[in-house]
């Protein structure tokens, strides 16, 4: 697994403390070595990082859990967003790779803590190629607790994005990692 960054050595930094032969690269170089990218950075600077890295990406499955949110006192809030979502924002930019959406109500939180092995919550999965789908769906299943759910098409993220805002709310008021539970589907 390579973490990638603007700064390689930055990355290589966070890689030596995570372990578990994991490594740290710049973004251009992470990009062309893998052949499914998460895409885990602010939405102000999303579609710049992607403008810059469209030929490292092609072909490649961009799994892109960006959520297009402003914070004020009042908590979390939607951001707009010109062509619907972040994903398909990605998909705009990117396109010849094979954009997914998923991973947005994932807190980062639990995902980092060590005694925390295992993540009740199932992860939402929308995207246009059904062997990526498929694929991530595997993936976010890999975590123990979690389970990948086929949830539409590309078009339909931008409600998931916005939905991470009313999870914010939540894990303010009931001091939680909240996520969220489909039901009726094995
Ligand atoms: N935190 C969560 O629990 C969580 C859960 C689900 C989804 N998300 C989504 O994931 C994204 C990242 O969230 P985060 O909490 O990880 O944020 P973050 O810690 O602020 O940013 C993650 C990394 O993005 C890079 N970065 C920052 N600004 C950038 C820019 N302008 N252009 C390119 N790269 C930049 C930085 O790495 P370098 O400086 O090393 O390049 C930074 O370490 C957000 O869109 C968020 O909505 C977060």
């Amino acid at each position: 697994m390579i973490i990638g960054s603007r700064d390689a050595s930055r990355a290589q930094g966070i890689a030596d403390e995570i372990g578990f032969g994991v490594v740290g690269q710049s973004n251009e170089d992470c990009a062309t070595e893998s052949d499914v990218v998460i895409v885990a950075v602010p939405w102000d600077g999303h579609a710049q990082l992607l403008q810059g890295l469209v030929a490292q990406l092609v072909g490649k499955v961009v799994v892109d859990c960006v959520n297009p949110l402003g914070f004020d006192k009042q908590g979390a809030f939607a951001l707009p967003v010109p062509e619907g979502s972040a994903a398909q924002q990605a998909a705009a930019i990117l396109t010849r790779s094979r954009v997914v959406g998923a991973f947005h109500h994932i807190s980062a939180v639990l995902l980092l803590d060590p005694d925390v092995t295992s993540i009740d919550t199932d992860v939402l999965v929308v995207g246009d190629d059904r062997e990526a789908t498929d694929l991530v769906q595997a993936l976010a299943s890999q975590i123990d607790g979690m389970r990948g759910i086929y949830a539409g098409r590309l078009r339909n993220c931008g409600q998931i994005e916005t939905f991470t805002a009313n999870l914010i709310s939540i894990n303010r008021r009931y001091k939680a990692h909240s996520g969220i539970r489909v039901t009726d589907v094995n």
